[in-house]
């Protein structure tokens, strides 16, 4: 076809002047870029930052492939298994030598397709009539074996001040759980190690001729111990394993769970489910250890464990790059691309993008959408143990931050990586401690302690962070003002106008508008109504909290946004539910926009922040303290204000009710915010149940009358985020194509609602039988 293409070469050999195979120039950088050697083994991400900014989509003649490297290509590729074909995923990067391929012939080696390497239509059906043993209530039966190894394990050495954790635990465990989970007997644990990592070098790095030959021996000798493995399986697959449970599938569906799917899978699922699982947990405690104060936090909180794995996972997984073939010409990120080519998908690149995590580089375990990484994969091939892979890391986590809160890493010691395209993890982690300092020597009982997480994605509601109550006064009658800080003096998350916060104090859990200055990184401010009628968490805190107390706090977050491209607004308020719009007043002023505040209250003695509000905005505030017989009457404020006006109101749904109906005509133009959304919630008598189906992972999950859309794809293994779970937040958003929705949120226009492509997972359910999602 007269391209100029080259084939992949070991080292030094220049590029200049190369042509990629869609006949254009071959950049510098890209020119260099080298998996095997240099910066993309020493830092991956980093080694593409250049990419991500000007060429994220660039052909590697040293390596053979396109590199995608920006978080919105890497996920529409892996998006589309079609075009994307993920069948060159096992192959290996690097050919082989005939002497090597010999040897592999000796042993018959034979791995071929499993599922993660599988076409469609094969691989969903596969994957669909293997799925069960990988759900939440399957995966609960193996969480007691990993709590009791892990306490094992750690018994071993807890005494000893110094151990390196890679080959003293973090190997071992998986494996053990691995094979567990499989049904393989635990023997020859030495010898599996030893042929994963073969298997590791053999498939994706790059060997040189001489251990390429030792490699084949090793890899030849894992194919035929996976395969009498199996035989001994056959004579009896009474037993609870996957691989026990595929072997009683076959004979029900033979064409689709196939003797050569059994044989890979049996060495492929080996090392699927314990080198990642391993590596990802020695990258979390490098990242953790040399974070401290992230450290400190978990040792403190141990709720914040599956956030903070899952940051790990996100800045520093365990498989950072994935490959595909083009089956047809396709174009990615703005690069056409000719059929046949392959693609090298950099997951930790992606996970780095900042087009898509705000301060990609650092690590926030408060960061509340870092379950979007792309460390398990995307789709309909995301990784099918994720879920386990996540109990094993929490419950690491959870045991080693409660027994080894001194540990840190051993400083002078330098990580080590086997050089290769997609596995990454150190070959040894050596931390130390004082054993005099364990805190069992002092305290027996933390011992028995232990925190079970929930299985499957964190759940936002545990994101929480620990403040400081720095001050605390009254700003009105019976409305007590909080300003919170962070207790290590750090700055706080910036935030806008009409965000709030979420305060967990004692079992209460309220949200909160904040109130003071935006621009203000040290403090955040509330104002909390006392309630006597609520459900006590704004009387708990009028009474028992005391300034220099510790609460835990989520967010900011903001759902009631200020649009700030008009020309004039209305901000209505209705007693405490001034508090998000004096910060938008405050913002209107500042960005000299024609504005009004109508603010409503019992009386002004009742009324927060009087003071406050007539010297910031005088002239355009309108007071209506109702004990002095001044009433708001909204339809006629609605009918006086200009047509272009945009109005944000917050107060009691009696006012808010009355504005939608006031604001009929041009509800676009109407913003709210509420508090509370009894009508979200679920009432089984009434629901009828629906299915919806899943287009990205191909699956399609019920959703009976007693489960919500969430609870139902959460129990499908399908990760959504979540936050106020009653239609108040717009996190669980997901994408409809096909069917119509039976909107109960509050965050959808009308406008939004008409359309029928988005909805609220948590509490929107569907009108007929049947919808088709993005997901
Ligand atoms: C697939 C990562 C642990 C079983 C994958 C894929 C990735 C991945 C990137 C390919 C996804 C795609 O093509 O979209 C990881 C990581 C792990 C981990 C980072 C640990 C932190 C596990 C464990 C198991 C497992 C513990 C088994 C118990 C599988 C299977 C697939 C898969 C069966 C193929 C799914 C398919 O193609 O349908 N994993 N994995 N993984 N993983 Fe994992
Ligand atoms: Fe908040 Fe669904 S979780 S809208």
């Amino acid at each position: 076809d007269g391209m100029d293409k080259l084939a992949p070469a070991a080292s030094g050999c220049p590029f200049h002047g190369a042509t990629a195979p869609n006949g254009c120039p071959v950049s510098h950088e890209a020119a260099n870029f080298d998996a095997f050697t240099g910066p993309y083994q020493i830092d991956p991400p980093e080694a593409l930052r250049w990419a991500r900014a000007k060429e994220p989509v660039f052909y590697s003649p040293r390596l053979g492939y396109w590199v995608v490297t920006r978080y919105e290509d890497v996920k529409a590729v892996f998006r589309d298994n079609i075009t994307f074909s993920p069948s060159i995923a096992l192959e290996k990067v690097t050919p082989t030598s005939e002497e090597a391929n010999a040897i592999l012939r000796r042993y018959d080696y034979g791995m071929n397709r499993t599922l993660v390497n599988e076409d469609e239509p094969a691989h969903l059906e596969r994957r669909r009539a293997l799925l069960h043993s990988f759900l939440p209530e399957e995966l609960a039966h193996h969480e007691p074996m990993v709590r009791r190894l892990t306490r094992q394990y750690v018994d071993r050495f807890i005494d000893r001040g110094e151990v390196d954790l890679v080959d003293e635990m973090l190997w071992e465990i998986p494996l053990t759980v691995a094979l567990h989970f499989l049904g393989v007997p635990e023997e020859d644990m030495g010898a599996l190690r030893q042929y994963s990592i073969a298997h590791t070098v053999n498939t994706w790095g790059r060997p040189s001729p001489e251990e390429q030959l030792k490699v084949a021996e090793a890899v030849g000798n894992f194919w035929q111990y996976a395969g009498r493995v199996l035989e001994k399986m056959r004579a009896d697959p009474s037993g609870h394993g996957w691989m026990e449970y595929a072997i009683r599938r076959q004979k029900e569906m033979p064409d689709v769970i196939t003797d050569s799917y059994l044989h890979s899978m049996m060495m492929a699922g080996i090392v699927a489910a314990h080198e990642t699982t391993a590596n990802a947990t020695a990258n979390a405690l490098v990242l953790l250890l040399r974070n401290r104060e992230a450290w400190d936090a978990i040792c403190a909180d141990p709720s914040l464990i599956p956030n903070a794995a899952e940051e790990c996972l996100r800045l520093s997984g365990s498989i950072i790059a994935w490959r595909r073939l083009l089956t047809a010409d396709a174009r990615v990120g703005g690069v056409d691309i000719p059929k046949g080519e392959r693609l090298l998908i950099v997951m930790t690149s992606a996970n780095h993008d900042e087009r898509h995590f705000e301060n990609p580089d650092e690590l926030d375990i408060y960061r509340d959408n870092t379950t979007e990484h792309l460390s398990f994969g995307y789709g309909s091939h995301q990784c099918m143990g994720k879920n386990l892979a996540r109990m094993e890391m929490r419950i690491f986590l959870e045991e080693l931050t409660r027994r080894l809160p001194h540990m840190e890493l051993v400083p002078e010691q330098e990580l080590e990586y086997l050089p290769n395209t997609s596995f990454r993890g150190p070959d040894h982690l050596r931390v130390r401690w004082n054993p005099a300092l364990n805190p069992e020597r002092r305290d027996p009982a933390i011992l028995g302690r232990k925190v079970d997480f929930a299985i499957g994605a964190p759940e936002r509601g545990a994101i929480a962070r620990q403040m400081r109550v720095a001050e605390m006064r009254p700003e009105a009658e019976g409305v007590l003002g909080l300003a919170l800080e962070d207790p290590n003096g750090h700055d706080l998350p910036g935030w806008t106008p009409g965000a709030h916060i979420d305060v967990t104090v004692g079992e209460y859990q309220r949200k909160y508008s904040l109130c003071g200055d935006a621009g203000d990184r040290r403090r955040l401010q509330v104002a909390i109504r006392r309630e006597d009628l609520g459900r006590g968490g704004s009387a708990y805190i009028h009474t028992a909290i005391r300034p220099g107390d510790i609460i835990r706090v989520r967010g900011p977050k903001n759902h009631f946004r200020l649009d700030e491209g008009a020309e004039q607004y209305l901000l209505v308020a209705g007693g405490i539910g001034i508090t998000p719009i004096i910060a938008m007043a405050d913002r209107l002023r500042r960005l000299g926009k024609s504005y009004a505040i109508h603010y409503a209250g019992r009386s002004r003695a009742a009324m927060a922040f009087l003071d406050r509000l007539k010297r910031d905005h005088g002239a355009r505030l309108h007071l209506y303290p109702k004990d002095e017989g001044i009433c708001l009457n909204l339809p006629a404020v609605i009918a006086a204000a200009s047509q272009d006006a945009q109005v944000y109101a917050c107060g009691p749904e009696r006012m808010l009710a009355m504005l939608e109906d006031a604001a009929v005509c041009r509800p676009e133009r109407l913003h709210v915010e509420h508090f509370s959304a009894a009508e979200a919630l679920l009432d089984p008598s009434v629901e009828t149940p629906f299915e919806v189906e899943l287009k990205d992972s191909g699956l399609s999950v019920p959703v009976p009358a007693d489960r919500t859309l969430l609870q139902a794809l959460h129990a499908a293994g399908i990760d959504v985020p979540s936050d106020c779970g009653e239609g108040l937040c717009g996190s669980c958003e997901v994408q409809v194509l096909e069917g119509e929705v039976d909107h109960r949120d509050k965050v959808l226009s009308a406008a939004e609602r008409a359309g029928s492509a988005r909805m609220m997972a948590c509490c929107s359910r569907a009108r007929g039988r049947k919808l088709t999602l993005a997901l």
